[in-house]
């Protein structure tokens, strides 16, 4: 009888705890599982760390990389008010193909903003050129433009006024008062990209413009992120470290436990860190 109520008192003990411990092997850290999860919009595939966004929470990236997914085509990365469809990532060689959202379906965007990065994570690659895109300029302007670079606006805030574009080769040329008109930005394109205008001016920028230009981002820790990969880790950061090493087991400074040299000295875990 004692012994009976005491299998029994067992059995309710064992299938209690059988019941509140998840089994050993779902129980991967949470953050482990969430950032090995590459992000992925429309043709830009396997972006990983320092990229977050999507299913990404921002733990698994670095500030100042978040993507957002563009009508299911383009992640966009944003600066500021400007945003930007990523047309490539080459994360192996710390670069990207960008190209403004505001630009993309054609030169006359609503409002005229400068082209900027976020200089503290972001530079220009050094394949890229700047043109300046003139818009609503009155008539004295038009004289000084050559024909070749002259266009209008069949939308946007200009609409039908004069527009003008200009490379820097073409800087010499002469403007007369571009003051006079109503807005000028500041676009980098690829200096690969040829200005064809056989198909006309507007054409010829717009293609140019699509085709987006590089912009090269820094690889602050790169080295730490290869290490903790190589250790079968996920990299990611929190607020109070910028990289941190996730594991199945938990999160170490540098990388996972196993036959390498640094997890002798990554030590903290979760909640000690
Ligand atoms: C993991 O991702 C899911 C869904 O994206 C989210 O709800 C959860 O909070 C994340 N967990 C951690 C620890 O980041
Ligand atoms: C995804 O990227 C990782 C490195 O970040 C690489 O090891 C893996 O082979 C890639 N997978 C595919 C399907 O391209
Ligand atoms: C650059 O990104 C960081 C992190 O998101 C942000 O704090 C900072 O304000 C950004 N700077 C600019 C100029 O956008
Ligand atoms: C990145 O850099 C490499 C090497 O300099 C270059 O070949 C490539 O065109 C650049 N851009 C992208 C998006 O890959
Ligand atoms: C510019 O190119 C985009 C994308 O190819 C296209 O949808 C748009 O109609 C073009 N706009 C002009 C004014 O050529
Ligand atoms: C293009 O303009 C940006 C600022 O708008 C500047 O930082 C960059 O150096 C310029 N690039 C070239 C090649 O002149
Ligand atoms: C300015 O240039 C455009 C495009 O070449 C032309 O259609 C327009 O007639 C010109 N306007 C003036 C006032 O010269
Ligand atoms: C810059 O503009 C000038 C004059 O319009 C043109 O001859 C030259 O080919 C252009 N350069 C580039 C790189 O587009």
């Amino acid at each position: 009888m004692e012994a009976h109520r005491l299998a029994l008192s067992s059995l309710i003990t064992l299938s209690f705890f059988l019941a509140i411990l998840p089994p050993s092997y779902c129980t991967d850290y949470a953050r482990f599982v969430n950032c090995s999860r590459p992000y992925e919009c429309g043709r830009i595939k396997n972006v990983s760390y320092p990229f977050w966004g999507g299913n990404r929470p921002e733990s698994c990236g670095r500030q100042g990389f978040k993507l957002e997914c563009y009508n299911d085509e383009y992640p966009i990365i944003k600066f500021e008010e400007l945003e930007f469809l990523i047309l490539n990532i080459n994360q192996a060689q710390n670069n990207m193909t960008i190209a403004r959202l505001d630009l993309w379906s054609g030169s006359c965007p609503q409002t005229y903003l400068d082209t900027v990065l976020n200089y503290s994570f972001f530079d220009y690659a050094p394949t890229v050129l700047n043109i300046t895109l003139f818009y609503g300029c009155p008539p004295q302007v038009n004289k000084s433009i050559p024909v070749q670079n002259r266009f209008t606006c069949l939308e946007g805030s200009d609409a039908n006024n004069n527009a003008y574009f200009v490379n820097e080769s073409s800087a010499k040329i002469h403007i007369l008062e571009p003051e006079k008109c109503r807005g000028k930005i500041r676009v980098p394109i690829s200096r690969n990209a040829i200005i064809d205008e056989s198909a006309g001016v507007v054409h010829a920028l717009n293609e140019s413009l699509n085709q987006g230009f590089d912009v090269d981002y820094n690889p602050l820790h790169d080295t730490a992120c290869n290490g903790c990969v190589r250790s079968g880790g996920n990299c990611g950061s929190k607020e109070t470290h910028q990289f941190v090493c996730f594991c199945r087991d938990g999160e170490r400074s540098y990388s996972c436990p196993g036959n390498n040299m640094y997890s002798l000295f990554s030590s903290h875990f979760p909640g000690l860190g």
